[in-house]
């Protein structure tokens, strides 16, 4: 495999990334839980889509508590999962048919198992307690009394960032579930640990890491109040004084210093929640070696109100003009990915498209989005079936931390249960963690046992095995684009221009690159379209790359678009 092909590209600026999340993907061993030898069994399926690389949520051992996001041992792969030998043979097999594997680095946090979490908490004087942010009391609180926290800050999985560990009457913080303490970056000890580590994994044949919320690793260091009244709920918003803390450059730069200096094609990709579009640019422009490319979330926070347990609907122009202002604002320097879903959203056909009739149709229109834009494209296992949401009926089908927690905080605090249960069912991260669908054999052929969470039903009509049959499936769509992308340099390399910013029922952007032009249009309702598009004669006679209806629609104009429907047309420009 080369680091770069013909044209001196990356190969991850060419390369669909395909998201396996382990535990719901495939299971070998009939536990209930998806495993490193069941993806393998499954590798085939992915090849035949077309995917350059998959990313593996993480598989290192866990306690669970966040389903692998708290390490307790970063080299190591857990029970659950596999072994290192089995690791090695993913590795191997992927390589031999051509395709790299990107790991999960959890660096942000630890597990509190972690040995090295367990010494720091063991006494204040261990050489280890600066490992992690300890804290006494708030001056004249008594540890324990409500408000003696160190600071106000709220976690993302509810209640305060801070817990007690009654031994020492300290607090550490967690600004995830209290199973996850943060790692203190300042101590040098701590980054020489996690390089060694990231060393040891690269030197195993892995081909780089999505580094779990890298931005929030630098923090001010006096750990001041955040302000009151966000989406922190009861507490104070901690971001200010850790999204893009203060050494986050410095930290990120001595990581590809230690880490990826005289490497060859590895891909160093940040998940940067709040992250703006300007510190994106600096943490990817390729002269600064930082990273490679970052997660934004605006675009996946547009449905939210007062916070993401709050959702809205999402109006087209919001999501066209944040399209545009990152496509734009990463022309130059830096790299876009893009994505729709992940094991953090709910189901993107449920959430931006139409999961009822118009659903085929309008996963493809998500996916001519996604896979013709510029940047790189991260598939999430399922959405190449156009997988939905899942009909959770009560609170005791939900797994997820995040949800529990939540629905746990707001109905103590007075929130109407059906509301809070509503709220889970639409945007809750379990909607993407429901186990794969294979085929129609019993809980979709995902496992021989009892899943870990409820098959979604709906698997007896969206499944692999029927879309792999079926020439005009939701997957061969995703497999004819991922093949367009390889072929036409355009998709990579091409200029982007967005049309019609304001249209509320149209998507349509154009790609040119020498005198190759593509035109993306899309319907994004369930009536029928009249995009006004400018030069749409000419169009109307360029090469019919793609479409996802048969015939055009039966109405005026030749670029008229069904219901959620896609073309894309090709044409040369003088
Ligand atoms: C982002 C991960 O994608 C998410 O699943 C996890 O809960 C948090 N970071 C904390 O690690």
């Amino acid at each position: 495999m080369t680091a770069t092909n013909d044209r001196g590209e990356p190969w991850w600026k060419t390369a669909v990334i395909y998201q396996v999340y382990v535990r719901s993907f495939a299971d070998s061993d009939g536990d209930g839980i998806g495993d490193l030898d069941g993806l393998r069994g499954r590798l085939d399926y992915l090849q035949r889509l077309g995917v350059g690389a998959i990313w593996l949520t993480p598989v290192q051992r866990s306690p669970q508590d966040d389903y692998g996001y708290d390490v307790s041992d970063y080299q190591d792969i857990d029970p659950l999962f596999g072994t290192l030998a089995g690791f090695d043979a993913l590795v191997a097999d992927l390589h031999d048919r051509g395709m790299r594997l990107i790991m999960d680095l959890v660096v942000n946090h630890t597990s509190d198992e972690h040995p090295w979490f367990v010494e720091s908490r063991s006494s204040i004087a261990s050489p280890k307690r600066d490992w992690y942010w300890w804290r006494p009391p708030r001056p004249g609180r008594h540890a324990g009394e409500p408000g003696a926290e160190p600071n106000n800050w709220g976690s993302v999985f509810s209640g305060s960032a801070w817990e007690l560990d009654a031994a020492s009457g300290e607090y550490y913080l967690h600004l995830f579930s209290r199973k996850q303490p943060d790692l203190n970056w300042e101590h040098p000890a701590v980054r020489r640990a996690v390089h060694a580590m990231m060393r040891w994994w690269l030197d195993r044949g892995v081909d780089g890491f999505r580094m779990d919320c890298i931005n929030m690793i630098s923090k001010d260091p006096a750990l001041p109040d955040g302000p009151d009244g966000g989406r922190r709920g009861a507490f104070g918003d901690f971001g200010p004084h850790v999204i893009g803390g203060p050494r986050l450059h410095e930290l990120v730069r001595e990581m590809h210093a230690e880490v990826f200096e005289g490497r060859d094609g590895i891909l160093a990709l940040g998940e940067t929640p709040g992250v703006t579009l300007d510190e994106a640019r600096l943490l990817t422009d390729p002269a600064r070696d930082e990273l490679d490319m970052v997660f934004q979330f605006e675009h996946v926070e547009l449905d939210h109100g007062a916070g993401k347990w709050d959702p809205r609907p999402i109006h087209l122009a919001d999501l066209k003009a944040s399209m545009g202002r990152w496509q734009a604002g990463l022309a130059d320097a830096g790299w876009n990915s893009l994505y729709w879903g992940n094991h953090d959203q709910p189901r993107a056909v449920s959430r931006f498209g139409d999961d009822g009739i118009h659903r085929e149709r309008s996963a493809k229109v998500l996916a001519a989005i996604q896979l013709l834009l510029r940047g790189t494209p991260f598939i999430f296992q399922g959405e190449e079936l156009g997988m939905t949401n899942a009909p959770f009926a009560q609170v005791a089908d939900f797994r997820d931390v995040e949800a529990l927690n939540h629905y746990a905080t707001a109905t103590a605090a007075g929130e109407d249960p059906g509301v809070v249960l509503a709220a889970l069912r639409r945007v809750g991260r379990d909607n993407a963690r429901t186990p794969m669908h294979w085929d129609t054999t019993p809980n979709a052929g995902f496992t021989t046992g009892e899943p870990w969470i409820a098959v979604n039903p709906n698997h007896l009509g969206i499944n692999a095995a029927a879309a792999l049959a079926d020439p005009d499936s939701v997957f061969h769509w995703y497999r004819r684009l991922i093949a367009l992308r390889r072929e036409e340099p355009a998709v990579v390399g091409g200029d982007v221009t967005l049309l019609l910013p304001h249209d509320e029922r149209v998507v349509a952007f154009t790609r040119t690159l020498g005198t190759v032009e593509l035109l993306v249009l899309a319907s994004w309702s369930a009536d029928v379209a009249a995009p006004p598009i400018p030069d749409a004669g000419g169009w109307a006679a360029a090469e019919l790359l793609l479409s996802s209806c048969p015939r055009p629609a039966d109405h005026d104009g030749p670029l008229d678009l069904h219901a959620w429907e896609t073309r894309v047309y090709r044409r040369r420009v003088p």
